[in-house]
């Protein structure tokens, strides 16, 4: 053999194929569920402490469900259910696949137990295992793919639902204690970046997976605008509250207003006062506020609010994806472990715009012209959420690694804040 057969053989053999990396990275997505489940108590995992937050159980379950609905039943000839009735008890929102346990009551499902949907993952995973001796067609393989990504979704859920349910507690448990104890760190000042306008292709295109809802690729006129170098901070935001921004109705979107009033809002969501300051509870357990690190748990009404009070605006998300166009598409996300958001770093350009919070654009979260949802059942899962949410970009501190892109479109409604979010500010140039 030849030295350069010799090479072509070696090449072979270590660079593994498209389809042993898709293998890969389904068992260490699956591995990485059963990880993040592992501090918690069986106890921990049945609850749900409000309707928008599920129970880990459910998340464990329902992502496996995902793959036996969409991918095992489809794909795997003699493909045998672990149990038939877990369709009903954790489809999520799927119409075309049938009915389901009502969301708000994922919290009472004591059966089946965590014995029992960890078994019922074994079974999957077995079955996966399987599904990898045949040949599979693309269509198998993209569905595989959006597995992925979908229990990466979940992950990403399972933290902030288990931060709603132990901020909910007298005991107020850290889910992790922080080995490094974190210090407070110091802040970059705020600066602002400038873009010339013109029009700009925006959106997913070429290689490499996206949601349906990332497409199609197409022009967009962006005017000069400004972006800050970093998100905004605790401490800008308690000048925000000191300055009575939240008793002020002239910062406020009608809709924020009503809410803020009704709810008695005066602060980003798990704030307390505590030792002449704030603490916040976090998955590190009820912390003092760290005045460098990015405000997190606020609304789209708050961040609004804030940037008209700052004199500045949100960003849209295609100033945001035109902003972030060469950048590294990495942060502190998941692996990072920190856990919650942390102080930008000072130095020059736009930092954190991956990881630490997703931040709050001004876009209504609306199809892009020429949109067509995913054809099936997965066609559900992004198109039909459409209508009254806006659209969030960059990742969070709970966002596993690697999942989130530039044209990455989350999505909540404007009067969500358990989630990682924060804001941006950005301006007219
Ligand atoms: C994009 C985070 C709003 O929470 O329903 C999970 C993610 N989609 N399963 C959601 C999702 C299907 C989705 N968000
Ligand atoms: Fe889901």
């Amino acid at each position: 053999m030849s030295l350069t057969q010799l090479a072509v053989a070696a090449t072979d053999q270590d660079t593994p194929s498209p389809r042993d990396r898709l293998r890969g990275r389904l068992e260490q997505t699956r591995a990485l569920s059963a990880d993040l489940a592992r501090p918690l108590s069986d106890e921990d995992q049945v609850v749900q402490a409000m309707d928008d937050a599920s129970p880990t159980k459910w998340h464990l379950a329902h992502t496996t469900w995902f793959f036996e609905a969409f991918v095992l039943s489809q794909f795997l000839p003699g493909y045998v259910r672990f149990d038939e009735r877990f369709e009903y008890c954790f489809n999520s929102y799927y119409e075309s696949v049938g009915p389901r346990h009502p969301r708000p009551f994922r919290g009472l499902l004591t059966r089946p137990s965590g014995d029992d949907v960890r078994a019922y993952r074994a079974h999957v995973d077995g079955a996966l295992e399987t599904l990898f001796a045949h040949d599979l067609p693309d269509e198998a393989l993209n569905l595989i793919e959006l597995g992925i990504n979908h229990e990466q979704q979940h992950q990403e859920l399972l933290l902030t639902d288990i931060l709603s349910l132990f901020a909910s507690q007298p005991l107020k448990p850290a889910y992790r204690e922080d080995a490094t104890g974190a210090p407070a760190g110091a802040v970059a000042p705020l600066a602002f970046t400038a873009f010339e306008g013109g029009i700009f292709e925006v959106g997913h295109a070429g290689a490499g997976f996206s949601y349906d809802n990332e497409g199609p690729r197409h022009e967009q006129l962006i005017r000069p605008f400004k972006l800050a170098n970093r998100c905004v901070t605790n401490a800008e935001w308690i000048a925000f509250i000191e300055d009575g921004g939240y008793e002020t109705a002239s910062l406020w979107l009608a809709d924020g207003w009503s809410l803020i009033n009704a709810e008695g809002w005066r602060a980003p969501l798990y704030f307390e006062p505590a030792e002449g300051g704030y603490g916040q509870m976090s998955l590190r357990g009820f912390r003092p506020v760290d005045p460098a690190a990015p405000v997190t748990h606020v609304s789209y009404f708050e961040a609004d609010a804030f940037a008209r009070w700052a004199g500045y605006r949100l960003p849209s998300e295609f100033e945001w994806e035109r902003a972030s166009t060469g950048l590294a598409e990495r942060g502190k996300t998941l692996g990072a472990g920190h856990l919650r958001p942390r102080p930008a770093p000072d130095g020059p350009g736009l930092t954190q715009m991956f990881g630490d919070v997703w931040e709050w654009t001004g876009s209504a979260y609306l199809p892009y012209p020429g949109y067509k949802p995913a054809p099936g059942a997965v066609g559900e899962y992004n198109g039909k959420f459409m209508c009254n949410q806006f659209v969030l970009k960059g990742g969070s501190c709970a966002t596993p690694d690697g999942h989130v892109r530039r044209t990455y479109r989350n999505f909540f409604y404007p009067h969500q804040r358990w989630q990682f979010t924060g804001l941006r500010l950005a301006a007219d140039a």
